[in-house]
């Protein structure tokens, strides 16, 4: 739900005359890079110990797509690493240079009285509020009576993220934080009318990207699309990768659990593999004041590769930078994940196509063309 990328405005387009649609993304030319926040944001989420990055300065960059709750349309943070969907509303004070979900003007707007919603982290980042239902849709699709959030607190990352009015969560039902009753959130609720159980994300560098519901387009990969089990025991669209390799170097058979995470903007992985790949770029220090991995811009990074089952997912060197601290000094798009979950952010979004099948139980990956 917390780091994320880039930043987009949308147009819709509907695939199919069944229940399936696309959501495509443009990027937010406001977008401001800040590693350390979108690092600090991620290990928010992912840290199982108490030690954390110091609070962000900003809240940097995340994939937006159009949201219609009740008549109004809201720009919504499409999330696979949270469940719950919120939005800032009339009740957020100093709220006034975001778009806001105004529930006195929906008719069908509903209050679900005495639940409330609180995603928020011991940090004090988060948001929190009451709960209504509301007729919500993407695209051509609609989940008629929709719980969701209508927060009245928000930390200060999301007051000042202007462009965003909520986020959008495409995880598992479990994980939501609606009490005292929990509720099914919007994907799960419209999935048997989809004409396929699935999403798909398929994310660009500094370009639109797009997500599908109920189909997965052939025109957005090459080759075949490799599918693994989710892991049913985790609540996250988690599964097995089998092992790494960094440049042209053989496939290191390691295998490890990992979390698919829109809502993050990098990799996150254990320090065996960060360190197995920065030890193959010159200069690479682990610095805690920049924020995590740097190293000279001018070094030369190795491609790493991730096996999936029976594919090698290719991350290309190009997309593991992820930003020029200082015109010598660059910020890894590969960091540690400080003892926590492995996770595969929006890097690698950016080089794989991915398919939610939550039908099926399972993820698929493919190579873009
Ligand atoms: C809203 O935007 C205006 C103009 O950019 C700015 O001066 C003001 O501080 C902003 N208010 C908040 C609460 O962010
Ligand atoms: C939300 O949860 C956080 C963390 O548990 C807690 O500190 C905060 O007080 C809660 N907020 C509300 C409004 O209940
Ligand atoms: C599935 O995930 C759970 C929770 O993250 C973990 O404890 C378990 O080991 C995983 N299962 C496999 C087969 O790795
Ligand atoms: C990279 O730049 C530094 C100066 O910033 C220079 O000393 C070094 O030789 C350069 N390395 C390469 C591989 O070009």
């Amino acid at each position: 739900m917390y780091a994320i990328f880039l930043l987009f405005s949308f147009g819709v387009t509907f695939a199919a005359s069944q229940q399936s649609f696309s959501v495509t993304q443009q990027r937010n030319p406001n977008f401001i890079k800040n590693s350390q926040a979108a690092l600090a944001k991620v290990q928010l989420r992912y840290v199982v110990t108490g030690s954390v990055v110091a609070s962000p300065q900003e809240f940097d960059s995340e994939y937006f797509c159009p949201v219609t709750i009740g008549d109004q349309t809201l720009n919504l943070d499409f999330d696979s690493g949270a469940t719950d969907l919120w939005v800032i509303s009339t009740a957020v004070a100093d709220a006034q240079n975001h778009t806001i979900f105004d529930p006195t003007k929906s008719e069908t707007f509903y209050n679900l009285k005495g639940s409330t919603f609180n995603t928020s982290f011991q940090e004090g980042s988060g948001a929190s509020g009451t709960v209504g239902t509301d007729s919500i849709s993407i695209g051509s699709v609609t989940s008629p009576n929709q719980a969701f959030g209508v927060a009245n607190l928000i930390s200060q990352r999301f007051s000042e993220d202007t462009p965003l009015s909520g986020i959008f969560g495409l995880g598992f039902p479990s994980r939501g934080t609606i009490t005292p009753k929990k509720q099914t959130p919007w994907f799960f609720n419209v999935l048997s009318h989809l004409v396929q159980p699935v999403f798909t994300a398929d994310l660009k560098h500094a370009a639109p990207g797009s997500y599908d519901f109920g189909f997965i387009d052939p025109k957005k990969y090459t080759g075949h699309i490799a599918y693994v089990p989710r892991n049913s025991s985790s609540e996250r669209w988690q599964i097995e990768c089998s092992g790494f390799a960094v440049g042209d170097a053989p496939v290191q058979p390691a295998p490890f659990q990992v979390v698919l995470d829109t809502g993050s903007s990098f990799l996150f992985l254990d320090d065996t593999v960060v360190e197995s790949y920065y030890k193959q770029v010159n200069g690479a220090q682990n610095i805690a004041a920049e924020g995590g991995w740097v190293f000279p811009c001018n070094a030369t990074l190795p491609d790493i590769s991730f096996q999936i089952g029976s594919h090698l997912s290719m991350l290309n060197k190009d997309s593991l930078i992820f930003e020029e601290l200082t015109a010598t000094t660059c910020f890894g798009a590969v960091q540690s994940n400080g003892g926590g979950a492995n996770v595969f952010g929006d890097t690698f979004f950016k080089e794989q196509f991915v398919v939610f099948d939550a039908g099926r139980g399972r993820i698929g990956v493919a190579d873009k063309h």
